[in-house]
């Protein structure tokens, strides 16, 4: 029978074992095909390391977090890899297609794999939400979720204490995870890579939420930086191990705030805890839906595209006309936000 083998890559997000899932279990009923996992990305293509996925291993693991094949960001085309060397192992190992699910890097990797020759689908992927090839990525909705949870956490102990609070959330290109969190906590001000603001304003947002007796709230993307400055990372004095030390957005903010407003100010990073964990009900139906249609395009030989998401209903794109393009937050997006503040 037709040998499918699936791979997880590049960082991970809720919603990859549903993927697993509704790929493996649609392209057994359907088509009776068998399926095979690569452990770790594509070390597992390159390495020929992989695992069984016979239906029982696919049992109830929409609900867990991570992805039970293992990520890696390893790129396929450095070290043993490349094409050539992933073609021997498929060979060696009877698998006649891959279905590769992971973000711009990972996509990228399956589409030059797939211009060599080699059968391949793509299932989109990634908390930040920027691929523009999808109108929402699985992930998305469970990093938002708990985005929000943490901010809603840090809005009690702000305001017992009359503080300033400043959230960091991931989104180094796109501040889709900031601007949804920020709006759905009420931030007093959302701070997003696509958009300059001044530290005035900034201040400004602070002050005018202090003035109304509120706890201001900072949302801030890992990816940000105020209007004039430099570098986001830039190297503040050293850390306790002698070496330079480096802060991320909201430890560099907060200071800043609290010097030229005099409010207490204090900065959280919410970091990988968006993307651990149990995804929404949202991210699991999005996902299952996904790998169903994988296993679909695949059983049709439709080698060479990615799925996606468009309005309600699951599409194929080429991984060609998929690639190459962020999705980053409209400026619209941004100002309706921003009407709320001050
Ligand atoms: O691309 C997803 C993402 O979570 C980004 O938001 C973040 O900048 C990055 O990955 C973190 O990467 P790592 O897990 O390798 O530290």
């Amino acid at each position: 029978s037709v040998k499918i083998g699936i791979l997880t890559s590049g960082g991970d997000c809720p919603g990859l074992n549903a993927v697993i899932r509704g790929a493996v279990l649609n392209g057994i009923k359907q088509y009776g095909h068998e399926f095979v996992g690569f452990l770790d990305g594509w070390r597992g293509v390159v390495e020929g390391d992989v695992m069984d996925l016979p239906r029982q291993s696919v049992r109830g693991i929409s609900k867990q977090g991570g992805t039970i094949l293992g990520t890696s960001r390893t790129n396929p085309f450095e070290g043993n890899g490349g094409p050539e060397a992933i073609g021997k192992q498929l060979a060696r190992r009877g698998i006649d297609g891959m279905i590769a699910i992971g973000g711009e890097g990972t996509l990228a990797a399956a589409h030059r794999i797939s211009e060599a020759g080699l059968k391949i689908v793509g299932v989109p992927q990634t908390v930040d939400n920027d691929l523009d090839v999808t109108d929402y990525t699985f992930g998305f909705d469970t990093a938002v979720q708990i985005a929000t949870e943490g901010i809603d956490r840090l809005r009690t102990t702000g305001e017992s204490h009359h503080r300033c609070m400043v959230a960091e959330v991931m989104g180094r290109h796109a501040g889709w995870i900031a601007l949804h969190a920020g709006m759905a906590s009420g931030a007093h001000a959302i701070l997003i890579p696509e958009q300059q603001v001044s530290m005035d304003q900034i201040v400004e947002w602070v002050t005018d939420a202090h003035k109304r007796g509120r706890a201001p709230l900072v949302v801030v993307a890992e990816g940000f930086m105020p209007e004039g400055t430099e570098t986001a990372h830039s190297h503040r004095g050293l850390d306790a191990f002698g070496r330079p030390r480096l802060g991320g957005i909201a430890d560099q903010l907060a200071p800043e705030i609290e010097a030229r407003t005099g409010l207490e100010t204090r900065a959280t990073v919410l970091g990988h805890i968006q993307r651990g964990g149990v995804p929404t009900a949202y991210d699991r139906v999005l996902a299952t839906r996904l790998g169903m249609a994988a296993a679909d395009s695949a059983a049709a030989e439709n080698w060479g595209t990615m799925v996606a998401l468009r309005g309600t209903e699951i599409v194929r794109a080429h991984f060609s006309s998929a690639l190459g393009r962020l999705k980053t937050v409209p400026q619209h997006r941004h100002d309706e936000a921003v009407t709320l503040f001050g």
